[in-house]
């Protein structure tokens, strides 16, 4: 009787271990919210007040005090150019070869800190790279607003896909067009606004996802894949199409061959533009060096 007993105890006590096993491995998800934001909301304040708890994480992109420095830099305004003054704790290097490396293209303008996501829009309105490249004329296509503001799906919509990404930079720095707090790179980059799942709206990542898996799709992503890729909408080595390889300006991913560099630098040998120095033809190449003569 009494060994019965003991035999149904293990065997309660097994079943209770294995239903809190299973309840330990069930895969675990992100809270779902319904809320009364339109699908197309991309301002900042529109959240605000529905997720007080996540934006006030947020908004700590914007403090500039030393207890928010990384060794990345934080948000505190550094110059990762100068190598003149002290390092400020917790940076690990200041860069100064950078300027030397990007000479004649727009980065060697103003390559200085990594800043939080909520100062992206202020950083490049107010930054020599886009002010004084090409004496101010602006030479840059509107491709440079990507990785700021969760505007450009919209944009897209409005101008088509032809001739967005082509378009003069410029047009879109008017208060009408972008709120430079409210626009920034923003809850409405990662998340659908009507029920907080995380989405992407990089037109560059989903099309390469779609070239290396034709049946790639948002919805067979697992959870973690999904968490990483919120950020590859911006945090990865893209480039510009060349005018005669599709829609001119258009950011792409050079992952066709795969994500490791070596893969990376074989694709950029297939996909050059037009016209090439000696010795660097049908290959892809941002600028020629004005020093070393190299691409
Ligand atoms: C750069 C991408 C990114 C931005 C910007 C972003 N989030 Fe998230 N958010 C995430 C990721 C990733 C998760 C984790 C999702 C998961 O675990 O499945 C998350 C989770 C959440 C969740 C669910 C978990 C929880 O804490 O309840 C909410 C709500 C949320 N974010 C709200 C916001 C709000 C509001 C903003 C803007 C102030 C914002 N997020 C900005 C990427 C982002
Ligand atoms: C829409 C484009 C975009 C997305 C999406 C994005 N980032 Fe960023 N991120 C940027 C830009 C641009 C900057 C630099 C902003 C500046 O310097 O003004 C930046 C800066 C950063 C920094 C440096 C901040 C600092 O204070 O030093 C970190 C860290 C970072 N991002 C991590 C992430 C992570 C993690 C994700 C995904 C959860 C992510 N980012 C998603 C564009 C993006």
């Amino acid at each position: 009787m009494s060994k019965t007993l003991r035999y149904c105890m293990v065997v309660a006590s097994g079943c209770a271990l294995l239903a809190i096993s299973c309840a330990g491995v069930a895969e675990l998800k992100a809270p779902e919210y319904s809320t009364s934001l339109a699908p197309g909301e991309t301002r900042l304040s529109a959240f605000k007040d529905l997720f007080p708890e996540q934006y006030r994480l947020y908004a700590r992109n914007n403090l500039s005090d030393l207890d928010t420095m990384t060794e990345y830099g934080g948000a505190v305004n550094f110059d990762k150019n100068n190598d003149q003054d002290p390092l400020p704790e917790g940076y690990r290097n200041a860069q100064p070869y950078l300027k030397a490396l990007w000479l004649g293209y727009p980065f060697s303008y103003e390559y200085r800190a990594a800043r939080g996501h909520s100062l992206a829009v202020r950083d490049i309105l107010h930054i020599d790279r886009i002010n004084r490249y090409g004496d101010g004329k602006g030479q840059l296509p509107a491709t440079c607003w990507t990785c700021k503001t969760p505007n450009i799906p919209r944009w897209v919509e409005e101008q088509s896909d032809a001739k967005f990404w082509s378009s003069e930079f410029n047009r879109y720095r008017t208060a009408q067009r972008i709120d430079m707090e409210d626009e920034s790179i923003n809850c409405a980059n990662c998340h659908d606004p009507r029920t907080m799942e995380l989405r992407i709206i990089s037109a560059a990542l989903k099309d390469a996802l779609v070239r290396r898996d034709p049946d790639w799709s948002w919805e067979k992503t697992s959870r973690n894949e999904k968490r990483t890729l919120v950020c590859a909408q911006c945090h990865v080595e893209y480039y510009f199409t060349p005018a005669n390889q599709g829609v001119a300006a258009k950011p792409v991913y050079p992952w066709d061959k795969g994500r490791d560099p070596e893969q990376i630098y074989a694709y950029y040998d297939e996909h050059g533009p037009a016209s090439a120095p000696k010795g660097f033809e049908g290959k892809f190449y941002d600028w020629v060096h004005p020093v070393s003569g190299v691409c």
